[in-house]
């Protein structure tokens, strides 16, 4: 069962986070978090996951608003659990599923027919309007994928930041929001260490999100990040050796 938590509310604009339990892994707790943003009568998901996740995420999403009314789906690259459901919602919904350029032609391995639905996303990133806020499509390519974007929102000042900042939490002491970095940094380390590419990558997008003033940040795994706690975590990752670093 997934748990809805609201991160940003006003009159015309919403976002709210979903979180499922990874249940065959009770030993390393791996938490998948959905996005959904709903303005005028439309919603942007994402990073819908995988087919095992499709039914719950389905119903949690018809909890806020049709699911008929999503026009967007944003995958920030081309894992499983990020794509793995695209055949099910390409035909439950009319949506535009909005990835890199270099993923589109792989989606059809997921089972996706209809390629027109796929918006490719060019390296630079892209500007978007969407109901009543501007979505920003920031590169974030090797971290980990090499076709991979996060996404910033004008409106609600949240950076959703894909697998940059996911936690493995230990399955007896989960949260929902960093609150103490140092207890935290263990179920991050490793995770980024292996699978980022390089610090290079690393410190070119910890630069570019800087120039935005971020209220929170939410990754696709584990907990949010907000304040002192999102500044400490810019200034790791940006330090961070990892992948050829330390081959
Ligand atoms: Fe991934
Ligand atoms: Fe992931």
């Amino acid at each position: 069962m997934s748990e809805d938590t609201i991160l940003y509310e006003d009159s015309d604009y919403k976002w709210i986070m979903f979180s499922f339990d990874d249940e065959e892994h009770e030993d390393r707790f791996l938490s998948l978090n959905q996005y959904l943003i709903i303005s005028k009568g439309s919603a942007l998901l994402i990073d819908p996951g995988s087919d095992e996740i499709f039914e719950e995420l389905y119903a949690a999403v018809a909890r806020h608003i049709d699911p008929k009314k999503i026009k967007l789906i944003f995958l920030s690259h081309q894992d499983p659990d990020v794509a793995g459901s695209i055949t099910h919602w390409s035909v439950a919904t009319q949506a535009k599923f909005v990835i890199s350029k270099i993923w589109t032609r792989f989606m059809s391995h997921y089972g996706l027919v209809d390629m027109e639905r796929l918006v490719a996303l060019e390296d630079k990133g892209a500007k978007l309007s969407f109901g009543s806020s501007v979505l920003h499509f920031i590169p974030a390519h090797f971290l980990h994928s090499p076709g991979n974007f996060t996404l910033y929102d004008e409106k609600s000042k949240i950076l959703f930041s894909g697998d940059i900042g996911a936690a493995v939490l230990p399955p007896w002491d989960v949260y929902k929001e960093v609150e103490d970095f140092d207890k935290h940094l263990p179920f991050l380390e490793g995770f980024h260490q292996r699978y980022m590419a390089g610090n290079l990558f690393c410190k070119k997008w910890v630069s570019a999100v800087r120039k935005y003033e971020i209220e929170q940040m939410a990754p696709q795994h584990g907990a949010l990040f907000k304040k002192e706690e999102l500044e400490m975590f810019l200034a790791w990752f940006d330090n961070l050796e990892c992948g050829g670093d330390i081959l």
